[in-house]
């Protein structure tokens, strides 16, 4: 496995990034400077998926030898029903973002909710464990958010998203995840609901798009005692809700910190 640094031979193992689009991601950068300071004879390796051809590039990835895959946007829930076996943590998502193949039988993991929780450490030492949060989204990222934080002894999470059914439907899932009261929160309820939590975690893509003014969390009602907020996007720069709380005192970390935390475990698996 011992290689010289960037040298790419006929043994050269492949990892891939399944995503679409793939081509904003940092993913192939950390994992090709880390093997490369390791010395592993790896590559890593972004491929623009569509829906459509998810199912071909999962068979790819046995066909060709590859040693693992991680997997973004929007084929996380879509690649469960494609694999040899799922990992408990990840089957209870209901989402993967780490393939790993073991001798050609492909097994799905989830980083993202164990890296949510370390990121999290980051801002709040004493994690989720007696927690009361705020979760903006009800896509894939906040599933994950959700389950990572009841399963770790959060005591309330409300969730506010713009189609409030997925915000309903989520909090029905997160029953079978912990012991958390989970209630979903309209847009009206924003400033009442920030009165009862310690956590605020934007779990939407609102943001992703440079000049984004309106964080979907007005930041008005933050309090730096109480509050900290975790963003889940993030960009060049900070975030509008990391640098609107930021500017009201708030501890606020962008998407940085947990894109970093889920890429180094999904980097051991
Ligand atoms: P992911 O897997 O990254 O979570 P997703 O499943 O497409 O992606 O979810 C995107 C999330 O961002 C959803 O909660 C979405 O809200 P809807 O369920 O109402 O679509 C939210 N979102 C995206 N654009 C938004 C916007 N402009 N305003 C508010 N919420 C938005």
């Amino acid at each position: 496995m011992e290689k010289d640094a960037g040298v790419i031979t006929a043994r050269t193992g492949l990892i891939c990034l399944l995503g679409y689009p793939v081509s904003h991601s940092l993913s192939p950068l950390m994992h090709n400077a880390a093997f490369q300071a390791q010395g592993l004879d790896m590559v890593y390796l972004a491929f623009s998926v569509p829906p459509a051809d998810l199912e071909t590039a999962v068979a790819g990835l046995k066909a060709l030898g590859v040693r693992g895959a991680n997997v973004t946007v929007p084929h996380k829930e879509a690649v469960v029903s494609l694999l040899d076996d799922i990992a408990p943590l990840a089957a209870r998502i209901g989402a993967v973002n780490t393939i790993v193949n073991q001798a050609g039988y492909l097994v799905g993991h989830n980083t993202d909710a164990p890296g949510f929780l370390d990121a999290l450490q980051t801002v709040r030492p004493q994690g989720a464990e007696g927690a009361r949060f705020l979760i903006a989204g009800a896509g894939g990222a906040a599933r994950a958010v959700v389950a990572a934080v009841c399963e770790a002894g959060a005591t309330a999470v409300l969730i506010y998203n713009r189609t409030a059914e997925r915000a309903i439907a989520l909090c029905r899932a997160a029953a079978n995840w912990g012991n958390a009261e989970c209630r979903a929160v309209g847009r009206e309820d924003l400033a009442t609901a920030l009165a009862e939590v310690d956590v605020v975690v934007n779990a939407t893509s609102v943001g992703l798009q440079p000049g984004v003014k309106d964080p979907v969390v007005p930041v008005d009602n933050l309090d730096s005692r109480r509050h900290v907020v975790m963003d889940l996007v993030y960009g060049t720069k900070p975030t509008a809700l990391v640098a609107q709380a930021r500017s009201k005192g708030v501890t606020a970390v962008d998407g940085l910190e947990m894109l970093i935390m889920q890429a180094s475990r999904s980097y051991h698996l």
